[in-house]
């Protein structure tokens, strides 16, 4: 057991490559441009490059490439290239493509060799990766009610959704069932109990109330926390199996129209899903840690402690119905046991009430558990002079149905973002650095395609990896959103600067900024007790939790990351409708949203991989973890608050002093962050960012510097991971960012802090909170290391 180490480094050694880039900085700029100048000449219009056979049936496409592409110095611009190479009907074929059938992990070798194929063409130098992980697929359900004493039954759940005339995805015959991904298998009866969204809370109201889930199958609905946490916390409390509905008050005709003649999800629409305990760790149960190759040691299943033991199964709230109406008048009264207790289906005249109930229900849930091949596909674009430092870009392709917001917008623009560097290639233009793109197998199942490759790549993407830029559904609404390491804020804003809005003459940043901004351009906000007023504030860029393929590169590997996407309309998440159709009468007819989020992601591809200074900013990061520290601050605050030691105006003092080392480093992070970007702005003020100023030897000494202002930036999130872990979760080693241990994609920032206060442990929060500045004053310390 243990790490398996990379067979393929990407370049053997840093040195070498350091005397290289010396060496050619100037002179291969200089033959690369001569070269695609006289490219350019013989291909006249970049319309005119060939097609790829995997896009052959794709329609022609008119391009307007040409018309702004270099820069002012007279050098060929690529990201502006990329930006007019974008098609959106070659993105509604992507689309097409990728959402023709069902794509459940591990049974998808025909979109794995599709992707290959097409990169292939298109001059990516790929592979597919194949790991053997355990993987669960539906057998046979049942959700029953009957009288126990007769054994009558007097409703019997559909647990199939509606096929919709003229909608074929909905007919698919490789459509699944009600199912949750990693349920245990299970034959299970026993009295109804209501328990709302199934949170910690609920649970605690429940018991409040006087009712117990001992032995009960629990019925919640879904939201507020990850599926998999309401069967865990369900599985806590003694209860036999968990029903988890869609109710219509957030998901369903309370909102709206519901499909095909709306947006929204109709009667008989069920949310399927993993129900893993990600908390844990993700990927593959049997092999936490390290990669699940074919001749990998493997746990006893039974060791396994991600995943949960009693069963599950998601419900549409048709089949809801019958089972809240048999609650009627049994226990509580869900409006007297907690406010927002009552969900939408009052308006058919459902009561909510907590039960248990007299009848029965019967929960069968027989799934077959195997090992299955699964196949993530890599894609290569070798750097030219920085061939051992990678930008990663990644996104899923396997989903619970056709998929198409979730994940084939994000699939679609991934194979067109291929395109357009495909044809880059074919002008002659290389990256600085080197490009992966990668097509992920298994996410659904919670990341395992992604987690298993992280894990079995984990010293050379250590080392080389200079970002992971994740895209998942891309497109499910209209609302541009991003969660990142806040290192990449800036580039971002950088970037979606550079992209027109779909549905507007300005940039996305500008739409997104005064979509969340517009009231004003000064806010205030809370630091170390006082209140700051900052000018010009910027669209919020959350912290990464979990919920996608970034978990492993962000959490575990310490891999600067982000995920971004159009949002706002993901009501039919995980359904069979979530389809072609439906995204074109409801999401994107134009395709013009796909288009916009192809064009952010790959320009901000290109530009990591060609800056010669990498557009990593440790300032954003430094300021952003003293907002960590005072979400942290607010927690102590109001868990001492609650005991009563403290009186409430010493409280700013003892709260200061329980984090005094934590602040302190933080301080001193802020200080040498400051310190290379100054060094950064001197080295662009006096050599240029190709280095080319000055005589031969000042040359030299720009490459050695700017190399080593670039490594201290790229790796500055790999300081921010323990080894050791988060106590009882130690696959996770981010100390700042992890998913919230009761949230799941949720982010808990400083988790290990945050669970101590939790649970009342101030032995390990004192303990921890040494351990954290030791680690910050570490990172503070590599940013000066040049
Ligand atoms: C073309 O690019 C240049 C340099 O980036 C810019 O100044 C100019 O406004 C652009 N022109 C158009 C028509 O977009
Ligand atoms: C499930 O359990 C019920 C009740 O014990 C039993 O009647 C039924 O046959 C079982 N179903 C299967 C498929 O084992
Ligand atoms: C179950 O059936 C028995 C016998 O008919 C009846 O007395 C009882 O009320 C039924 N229980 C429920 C909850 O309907
Ligand atoms: C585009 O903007 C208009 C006007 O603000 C709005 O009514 C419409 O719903 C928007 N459409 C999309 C697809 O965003």
């Amino acid at each position: 057991m243990g790490l398996s180490v990379e067979k393929e480094q990407l370049l053997p050694d840093s040195t070498e490559i350091a005397a290289k880039t010396q060496r050619s900085c100037a002179k291969k700029v200089a033959v690369g441009l001569l070269l695609v100048a006289g490219l350019l000449a013989t291909f006249g219009t970049l319309s005119e490059l060939p097609v790829p056979e995997c896009m052959l049936n794709h329609s022609p496409v008119s391009s307007t490439a040409m018309s702004n592409t270099t820069t002012a110095g007279g050098s060929l611009d690529a990201g502006s290239i990329f930006l007019g190479l974008t098609s959106t009907e070659r993105l509604r074929e992507n689309l097409a493509k990728y959402t023709s059938k069902t794509r459940v992990g591990g049974k998808n070798k025909e979109f794995a060799e599709y992707t290959r194929d097409c990169f292939l063409q298109l001059g990516l130098d790929t592979q597919i990766s194949e790991y053997y992980p355990w993987l669960n697929y539906p057998v046979d359900q049942r959700v029953a009610l009957f009288n126990a004493t007769t054994s009558e039954v007097l409703f019997e759940a559909g647990l199939k959704e509606d096929v919709i005339p003229g909608d074929p995805a909905s007919s698919d015959p490789n459509n699944l069932p009600a199912f949750h991904g990693y349920s245990a298998d299970g034959n299970v009866t026993g009295q109804l109990v209501y328990a709302n969204y199934g949170s910690v809370d609920d649970f605690k109201a429940l018991k409040a109330a006087g009712i117990s889930v001992k032995d009960k199958i629990v019925l919640v609905r879904y939201g507020n926390l990850f599926r998999g946490l309401k069967v865990h916390g369900a599985e806590l409390e003694g209860a036999r199996g968990v029903l988890i509905y869609s109710d219509p008050a957030e998901d369903g005709y309370v909102q709206g129209p519901v499909y095909p003649e709306g947006p929204w999800r109709p009667e008989s629409s069920f949310q399927r899903g993993s129900v893993q305990r990600m908390t844990v760790y993700p990927g593959d149960p049997l092999t936490p840690g390290y990669a699940a190759t074919e001749d990998a040691p493997r746990l006893d299943p039974s060791k396994a402690t991600n995943i949960n033991h009693i069963p599950s199964l998601p419900l549409s709230h048709r089949d809801a119905e019958p089972l809240l109406r048999a609650l009627k008048g049994q226990g509580k009264q869900a409006s007297e046991v907690g406010d927002n207790w009552v969900g939408g289906l009052t308006s058919k005249g459902v009561e909510y009430w907590t039960g248990p109930s007299e009848l029965n229900v019967n929960l069968l849930n027989k799934v077959e558990y195997k090992t299955m091949p699964i196949q993530n596909v890599i894609g290569k674009i070798r750097g030219s002079e920085e061939p051992n430092r990678a930008i990663i870009i990644g996104n899923h392709f396997d989903s619970w149905s056709a998929g198409a917001a979730d994940p084939a917008s994000g699939s679609a623009a991934l194979l067109e973002i291929a395109y357009g560097l495909g044809q880059l290639l074919k002008l002659g233009w290389r990256p600085r650095r080197t490009i992966i793109l990668a097509s992920w197998d298994a996410e659904e199942y919670f990341t395992v395609g992604s987690t298993e490759w992280v894990e079995d790549n984990l010293d050379w993407l250590r080392a080389e990896a200079v970002a992971y830029l994740n895209v998942d559904m891309a497109v499910a609404g209209h609302d541009f959103t991003a969660s990142a390491s806040p290192i990449l804020k800036d580039i971002l804003y950088d970037v979606t600067k550079k992209v027109h809005h779909p549905n507007s003459t300005e940039s996305v940043y500008s739409m997104w900024a005064k979509k969340l901004l517009g009231k004003g351009s000064v806010e205030e906000v809370p630091s170390f007790g006082k209140k700051l007023r900052v000018k010009k504030p910027r669209p919020p860029v959350h912290p990464l939790g979990s919920g996608s393929d970034y978990t492993a590169f962000m959490a575990h590997a310490g891999i600067s990351s982000i995920d971004m996407r159009f949002s706002g309309q993901e009501s039919t998440y995980h359904s069979n409708y979530d389809n072609f159709n439906w995204m074109v009468q409801n999401v994107d007819p134009d395709m013009k949203y796909h288009e916009a989020i192809t064009q952010i992601w790959g320009l901000m591809a290109i530009q990591l991989a060609t800056d010669p200074v990498l557009d990593l900013n440790p300032v954003a990061y430094a300021k952003e973890i003293k907002q960590y520290v005072v979400q942290i601050e607010k927690m102590l605050a109001s868990k001492l608050h609650k005991s009563n030691k403290y009186k409430h105006k010493d409280m700013d003092a003892v709260v200061a002093k329980k984090l005094r080392h934590v602040r302190k480093a933080q301080q001193l992070l802020l200080t040498n962050a400051r310190a290379i970007e100054q060094d950064k702005k001197r080295l662009l003020r006096v050599y240029g960012e190709n280095c080319e100023m000055g005589s031969k030897r000042r040359q030299a000494i720009c490459v050695h510097l700017r190399k080593q202002i670039n490594d201290c930036t790229m790796r500055l999130e790999r300081q921010f991971l323990n080894p050791e872990g988060i106590p009882g979760r130690e696959w996770y080693k981010h100390i700042l960012a992890s998913p919230g241990r009761w949230m799941g994609y949720e982010s808990q920032v400083f988790p290990a802090l945050a669970e101590a206060i939790e649970d009342n442990d101030w032995k390990r929060f004192q303990q921890h909170e040494k351990k954290m500045a030791e680690i910050l004053d570490g990172a503070a310390w590599f940013l000066r290391e040049i």
